[in-house]
């Protein structure tokens, strides 16, 4: 069953960088023409390059960014023009990408865990003290570090406590915005094995937003890859890395990455001279939005590809399972 729907959600935010653009300005692209659905308990991983507008995404899902148009579906019900309150609050949660500042600084972390389970009165008082001891030990923190404010925690620490914030409250949905871009490698792996713990053991679906792909290998059940604000390839995890289709895929699977600054900025590019730097998603751009680096472009690519169904797959390429 779906959770979650998302039909052809688009975002634009305009740029003004002259006095021309002040009167008639540009538009930045950031999510254009997404679809796609999430199934109950799924593990679904949304990857792509820095500013491809994966953030954009995970705000619109949660609520935190009212679309341009298109519609968002969450267990059969229209919430496209809801303000979440109250149970479908809950039911939909975020980890940011920045654990340095997602957590109220003023605040120590147990009173940032519960403060959802109290918001929402999930339990009476006199379960507050056991319900925060549980979460303490299923997300792999003690109580010593409950007591501390978030710069007392490490980044590690404190994307644990972000999950147990966003776990307490038993939501449906959690949308875990790149929860492990700034960690080092072994702290990444046990983020990723909690939030896998976590789906496992509550049955929630998780979207896993992530520059990386290899982040995801081991635990995302589908995969969608984002490019310049459309996902260019869909499908099951296993078929998506074992045999990509889209040219960008390809590419995300076999390039070179800019380590550096992946390490300095959590940001993910490809190093220039693989296949070029991103283009921007202005609103000038016409036809496949990928053919300015993509070494198999035609013609016919000037026109806007339509997605193409592969074994199972969705794909946006003028020549997907061709190439
Ligand atoms: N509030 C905003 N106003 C104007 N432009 C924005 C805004 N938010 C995002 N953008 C632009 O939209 C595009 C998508 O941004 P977004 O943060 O969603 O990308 P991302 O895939 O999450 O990138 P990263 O991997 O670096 O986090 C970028 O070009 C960004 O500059
Ligand atoms: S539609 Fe054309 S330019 Fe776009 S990815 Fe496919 S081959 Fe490349
Ligand atoms: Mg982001």
């Amino acid at each position: 069953m779906d959770i979650l729907k998302i039909e052809r959600v688009k975002k634009y935010f305009s740029v003004r960088r002259n006095l021309a653009e002040f009167f008639k300005p540009l538009f930045i692209r950031a999510v254009d023409d997404v679809s796609f659905d999430v199934k109950a308990g799924e593990f679904f991983g949304l990857i792509g390059e820095s500013g491809c507008g994966k953030t954009t995404l995970g705000k619109i899902i949660v609520k935190l960014i009212q679309p341009d148009s298109g519609k968002i579906i969450f267990e059969g019900k229209d919430i496209t023009f809801e303000k979440l309150r109250g149970e479908m609050r809950r039911n939909i949660q975020m980890i940011f990408q920045n654990p340095f500042s997602s957590l109220n600084p003023k605040m120590k972390a147990k009173d940032i865990i519960l403060e959802g389970v109290m918001i929402h009165k999930i339990a009476p008082k006199n379960m507050w003290k056991d319900i925060l001891e549980e979460l303490i030990i299923s997300c792999g923190l003690s109580p010593d570090l409950a007591e501390r404010y978030p710069d007392e925690l490490s980044g590690g620490q404190r994307q644990r406590v972000a999950i147990a914030r966003a776990v307490a409250v038993k939501p449906k949905l959690l949308v875990a915005d790149e929860p492990t871009s700034s960690l080092d490698v072994s702290v990444r792996a046990q983020i990723l094995e909690l939030l896998e713990k976590i789906r496992r053991e509550q049955r929630i679906s998780i979207i896993f937003i992530s520059h990386d792909i290899s982040t995801i290998k081991a635990y995302a059940d589908r995969v969608a890859v984002m490019y310049l604000g459309k996902i260019v390839e869909i499908g099951k995890k296993e078929d998506v890395i074992s045999n990509p289709l889209h040219p960008y895929t390809r590419f995300l699977l076999n390039s070179v990455v800019d380590f550096k600054r992946v390490m300095n900025e959590g940001r993910y590019n490809l190093l220039e001279g693989d296949i070029g730097e991103v283009s921007y998603q202005l609103s000038d751009i016409r036809g496949c939005n990928f053919a300015p680096r993509c070494p198999f472009k035609q013609k016919i690519c000037e026109e806007q590809p339509p997605y193409v169904e592969v074994d199972g797959r969705k794909v946006l390429c003028h020549f997907a399972g061709k190439i």
